[in-house]
C-alpha cells in the first residue's frame, strides 16, 4: 500500500552537501580498505553514503552495516532510509538494536548499535556477512565504537588470519564530524580522509543570567529553559526551536545503562513539555507575539525511550503558521538532524555515565557539558540560514564549570563487559590493545578484578568456561551470573523474568496527582504482599507472571498502576534471553547442580551468586554498610517493600544504588550470611599483581607497589573524608 506523500524525500536528498561528491566517494571507498569521511552534521553522511554504496553494487558481496552509538538514531535513520529507498522497514533496509532485531534475509543496508556489531565480531571476527562496515559518529567516542575501531584495525589492517578467510576484502569506512580527523586518520595508518565541505551559517550566541557555578546541584534550569523558550516563541521571527535538556535530574547507578531512561519520577523533558504547554495556552496571538505569521506552538519531546511512532513526528515539517519546539536530550546534538531549526535553547547540562570511585560503580549523573559540546549544540541552528543560540547559563559558568572537551567514555566508565569481550576474542593483552585513547590502567585492572571475582577469568587472566557463557548475555555480569546459576539448578524460570524486567524502564507508575499516588502505592504494596512483602526481586517475578496469566494484560496493568509498554517489552526481552540460554544449554558441558532447599531459598541463593558484590549488612537503625571494601553507608529506598522492615533484616543484597542527598539502594532482598560467606572473601583476595602481569608481561614489581600504595592512600583519604560528614 502506498500513501501519497506531500514531499519526496529522495528529491530532498539531492540538496544535501554530500550529493555532489557521490562519484568521488564511491571511488574512494573502492580504492582503500580504510577511509575516513568527515563532514558537518546534517550533510547527509549517515543516510546517504550507505545508499550510494548499495547503488554502486557493494551489497552484491554482502551487507552494508552502519553502526550508531545510540539506539534511537539507529532506528529513526533506518526508517528514513527505508522511506527514501521506498521499501518496507526490515526488508532491504533494517535495523538491529539490543533486544530488537528488525532485519530479514533481504536486508542489505543494516543500521545497528555499536554494541550489536561488537557481538557480531565475537561470533564471526571475519564479519563474513558484510562487504562494507561503516563506523558512524566516531567523534562521539562511545565505549563500544572506540573498541570496534581498535578491533577492526587489529583484524583488517594487517590482514589477520580471520581477514584472510574472507572471499572479498572488507571495506571499512569511519565517519565523524569534523573533530579529531587527523588523530583518527593517524590511528588508522594515515588512511585517506574525505572531507565533505559543508555550508554553515553564523549563529549568534548569548549567555543568560539564571544559571551560574552555584547552581550545579539544583534543577532550577528546567523552569529557566521553559521561560527562555517561550520568550523566543513570542519575540523572535518564525523558525523552529530546539531545546537541549537532560533526561533526568536524579543520579542513579546503572551498569550497564538500562535500555530506557532511569526509573523514578517524571523525566525533566516531560515536565518541561507540560510547563511549556500550560504557558503556551495562555498566549494571545493577536497581541503577545512579535511575528504575526506565527499562530501556535507544537511541542514535541525527543528522548531515547519514547515510542517509535512519536519519534517519527519530530522530523515532519510543522503545519503552516505553527512553530515547532523540540525538547530533546543530547541525541539531537549530532546523531539526529531536524530540519528547520533556527533557535537553540541550551540548558548547559547533560546526563553522563561516569565511574564513581567513591561508590565503586558506574553512576549516571547530570553534569555540565563541555565547551566543544556547547558549540556543537549551537551549530544546529545554522544549517540552512543564520540562527540564534540562547544559553541559560552565564559566562562564569562557561569559564569555571565547563571543561574544554568531553572525556571519551572509555576513560570514564567501567570496562568489565568490554574487557571480557576482548578476552573472548583472544585479545589476551588488554593493556596493549590499540586504543585510540588509552583508558587509565587502574580502570583496566578494576575490570579484570571484577571478572575474576565473578569467575569469568582465572588467576592467569584466561577466560573460564563460565566467562564464555557470560559473554553471550547482553546483561550486567552479576545478573548474568545469577541467571546462569539458576539455570544450572534448572530453575531459570525464576530468574529470566527478573533479568528481563531489570533491563527495561521502571514498570511501577508514580502518578503526578497526590490522590492517585495513594492508590498506586496501595496497589503496589498489595502486589508485594502477594509474595510475602520481603523480596523486591520476587515482586518483580510475581508481577510478570500475574500479568502474563491475566486475560487482558493491558487492563491488568492499568488496574495495578503498572506501565504496560514497559512490561510488554520485558516479555519480549525475556523470550530473547530464554533463547540465548536454550542455545547454551544444548552444549554438553553446560553446568548442572542439585539442591535441597525450598523455592524461596533457592531463588535468593541464586541472586547471591551474582549479587555478592552488592551485599550490605545492617549497621544501626535503618543504615546498612556495604561489604565490597568501600564500606559505604546506604539506606533502603522508599520504593522497596523492605523500607519499613526492621526485625531480622541483617544481611541483604541489592540491585542498584541511587545517589541523591543520601545513598539509596533499590530492589532489595534479605539473605543469610551462610549463603555469601564463601563468596565474600573473593572480593578481597584478588592480587592485582597476578592479574596485571598477565595483562602486561613486563609490569615491574615496583610499578605494582606504587599502584598499591596509591590505592591505599586513596582509600584512607576517602574514609577520612567520610568521617567528616
Ligand atoms: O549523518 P549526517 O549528520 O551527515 O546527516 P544525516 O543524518 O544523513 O542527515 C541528512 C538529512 O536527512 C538531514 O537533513 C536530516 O534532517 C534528514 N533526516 C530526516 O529527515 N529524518 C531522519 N530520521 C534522519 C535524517
Ligand atoms: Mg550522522
Amino acid at each position: 500500500m502506498s500513501t501519497p506523500t506531500r514531499w519526496n524525500p529522495k528529491d530532498e536528498a539531492k540538496h544535501l552537501p554530500i550529493y555532489r561528491h557521490k562519484t568521488k566517494l564511491i571511488r574512494a571507498v573502492k580504492d582503500d580498505t580504510f577511509l575516513l569521511v568527515t563532514g558537518e552534521t546534517g550533510s547527509g553522511k549517515t543516510t546517504q553514503l550507505p545508499q550510494y554504496l548499495h547503488e554502486a553494487g557493494f551489497s552484491r558481496n554482502g551487507k552494508i552495516g552502519i553502526t550508531q552509538p545510540r539506539r534511537v538514531a539507529a532506528i529513526t535513520v533506518a526508517q528514513r532510509v527505508a522511506q527514501e529507498m521506498q521499501c518496507t522497514l526490515g526488508r532491504e533496509v533494517g535495523y538491529q538494536v539490543r533486544f530488537d532485531d528488525c532485519t530479514s534475509q533481504d536486508t542489505v543496508v543494516k543500521y545497528m548499535t555499536d554494541g550489536c556489531l561488537l557481538r557480531e565480531v565475537l561470533a564471526d571476527p571475519a564479519l563474513s556477512q558484510y562487504s562494507v562496515i561503516i563506523l558512524d559518529e566516531v567523534h562521539e567516542r562511545s565505549l563500544n565504537t572506540d573498541i570496534l575501531l581498535g578491533l577492526l584495525k587489529k583484524i583488517f589492517f594487517n590482514q589477520s588470519k580471520a581477514a584472510k578467510q574472507r572471499s572479498h576484502p572488507l571495506k571499512v569506512v569511519v565517519m565523524s564530524a569534523t573533530l579529531e580527523s587527523d588523530k583518527i586518520s593517524a590511528f588508522l595508518g594515515n588512511c585517506p580522509v574525505f572531507a565533505i565541505p559543508g555550508r554553515v551559517f553564523p549563529v549568534t550566541c548569548t549567555f543568560g543570567f539564571a544559571v551560574g557555578p552555584k547552581d550545579l546541584e539544583s534543577t532550577g534550569y528546567v523552569k529557566e529553559v521553559v521561560k527562555v523558550a517561550l520568550d523566543v516563541h513570542t519575540s523572535e521571527m518564525a523558525g523552529d526551536i530546539l531545546v537541549f535538556l537532560t533526561v533526568q535530574t536524579e543520579i542513579c547507578h546503572v551498569n550497564p545503562p538500562p535500555l530506557f531512561s532511569p526509573p523514578t519520577g517524571r523525566s525533566v523533558i516531560e515536565r518541561a513539555c507540560d510547563l511549556l504547554f500550560e504557558k503556551a495556552e495562555s498566549i494571545d496571538y493577536r497581541y503577545d507575539v512579535e511575528d504575526q505569521t506565527v499562530e501556535g506552538l507544537l511541542i514535541l519531546p525527543l528522548y531515547g525511550s519514547m515510542p517509535t511512532e512519536q519519534q517519527r513526528q519530530i522530523f515532519q515539517p510543522p503545519p503552516p503558521r505553527i512553530r515547532k519546539c523540540v525538547v530533546a536530550t543530547n541525541i539531537a546534538a549530532t546523531s539526529l538532524t531536524i530540519n528547520g531549526i533556527k533557535y537553540i535553547v541550551d540548558s548547559g547540562f547533560v546526563k553522563q555515565l561516569n565511574h564513581n570511585s567513591r561508590v565503586g560503580m558506574d553512576v549516571l549523573e547530570v553534569v555540565p557539558i563541555s565547551k566543544s559540546e556547547a558549540q556543537q549544540r549551537a551549530g544546529r541552528a545554522g544549517r540552512t540560514s543564520t540562527g540564534k543560540c540562547f544559553r541559560i547559563y552565564n559566562k562564569e559558568f562557561w569559564e569555571k564549570c565547563m571543561p574544554e572537551y568531553t572525556v571519551p567514555e572509555i576513560q570514564r566508565t567501567s570496562l568489565t563487559a568490554v574487557i571480557l569481550t576482548l578476552k573472548c576474542l583472544g585479545v589476551h593483552d588488554v593493556i596493549r590493545f590499540p586504543y585510540l585513547d588509552c583508558p587509565e590502567e587502574r580502570f583496566i585492572l578494576e575490570a579484570l578484578k571484577q571478572l575474576y571475582q565473578f569467575d569469568a577469568i582465572d588467576r592467569k587472566g584466561s577466560v573460564t568456561k563460565l566467562g564464555e557463557l557470560m559473554v553471550e548475555f547482553p546483561l550486567h555480569p552479576g545478573l548474568t551470573r545469577a541467571l546462569l546459576k539458576a539455570a544450572s539448578f534448572g530453575c531459570q524460570d525464576l530468574l529470566l523474568p527478573v533479568a528481563a524486567m531489570l533491563s527495561v524502564e521502571n514498570i511501577f507508575i508514580r502518578p503526578g496527582k497526590p490522590e492517585n499516588q495513594k492508590e498506586a502505592e496501595e496497589k503496589h504494596k498489595g502486589l508485594a504482599a502477594k509474595t510475602g512483602g520481603m523480596n523486591d526481586f520476587a515482586t518483580l517475578l510475581s508481577v510478570f507472571q500475574s500479568c502474563k496469566d491475566s486475560e487482558r494484560p493491558s487492563a491488568w496493568c492499568k488496574d495495578n498502576w503498572i506501565h504496560w509498554r514497559a512490561l510488554k517489552s520485558s516479555f519480549n526481552v525475556e523470550t530473547q534471553l530464554r533463547d540465548i540460554l536454550f542455545r547454551l544449554q544444548q552444549k554438553r558441558d553446560f553446568p548442572k547442580e542439585t539442591h535441597d532447599c525450598n523455592k524461596s531459598e533457592l531463588f535468593r541463593r541464586c541472586l547471591c551468586s551474582g549479587y555478592f558484590t552488592n551485599v550490605a549488612r545492617r549497621s544501626f537503625g535503618k543504615v546498612f554498610c556495604t561489604m565490597d571494601g568501600h564500606g559505604s553507608m546506604v539506606h533502603i529506598h522508599p520504593s522497596s517493600s523492605l523500607f519499613d522492615q526492621e526485625g531480622e533484616l541483617d544481611w541483604i543484597v541489592f540491585h542498584d544504588v541511587l545517589v541523591t542527598s543520601r545513598m539509596y539502594i533499590r530492589t532489595v532482598c534479605p539473605i543469610r550470611y551462610e549463603w555469601v560467606k564463601d563468596l565474600l572473601p573473593k572480593l578481597h583476595e584478588v592480587d592485582v599483581y597476578e592479574l596485571s602481569s598477565v595483562a602486561r608481561e613486563e609490569v615491574t614489581e615496583e610499578e605494582v607497589t606504587k599502584w598499591e600504595t596509591r590505592e591505599a592512600a586513596k582509600r584512607q583519604q576517602e574514609s577520612s573524608s567520610e568521617d567528616l560528614m
